[in-house]
């Protein structure tokens, strides 16, 4: 029913749905997303288990409904900035699925915390950043939008959330809290 994936990251292999935690060997585990178990407060989440949860979600679980939510909130996210003036974004914790095949008009950049993730983004010519090593080469004011789905039950530490601030084009934070008042 479990299957482990290493460095104390699960799989639920039952075809019922997962309950949201149980004990494992003795340990709880809790649900992360999806299918998929993890012993410890998910802020706390090295990032050898982050890797390995980006794995799971992109070998594993690419091809069942979580794909299917996970598009219709990428075109969800998507069709509010084509409503804006935004030309250009950040994707803050891009994964394996980038924005941007659902944004034609905007010019996205990348940035992940996962360097297997960074080199495939790389290696199809994508730029991408990886978070802590470079958040001092995002150029300051440089985009309309920074754009961040399904990455804030991670750690996101407040140098990262500073390198947003300066990575975003000071009009744009002036335009998006207009548009949210
Ligand atoms: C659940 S995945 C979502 C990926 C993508 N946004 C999507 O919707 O398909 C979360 C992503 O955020 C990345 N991540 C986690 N913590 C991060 C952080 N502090 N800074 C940047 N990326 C982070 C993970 O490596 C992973 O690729």
């Amino acid at each position: 029913m479990l299957e482990h994936h290493g460095s104390g990251v699960y799989l639920w292999r039952a075809d019922s749905f997962p309950p949201s935690a149980l004990e494992h060997d003795g340990v709880v585990l809790e649900r992360f997303m999806d299918r998929i178990f993890v012993p410890i407060p998910f802020d706390e989440l090295t990032p050898v288990q982050i890797s390995t949860i980006n794995t799971i979600r992109e070998r594993v679980l690419g091809s069942v409904p979580n794909r299917t939510v996970n598009e219709q909130v990428k075109r969800a996210v998507a069709g509010f900035l084509a409503r804006t003036s935004a030309k250009s974004a950040l994707e803050w914790g891009c994964g394996y699925a980038p924005i941007g095949q659902y944004l034609p008009e905007v010019a996205v950049d990348y940035l992940d915390i996962d360097p297997a993730v960074v080199s495939f983004h790389r290696a199809a010519r994508r730029r991408c950043y990886f978070a802590d090593n470079d958040n001092s080469r995002i150029p300051a004011s440089r985009y309309d939008a920074i754009i961040s789905v399904f990455v804030w039950h991670f750690h996101v530490s407040f140098g990262q959330m500073r390198s947003m601030l300066r990575g975003a084009a000071a009009e744009w934070i002036r335009d998006s809290q207009r548009l949210s008042a």
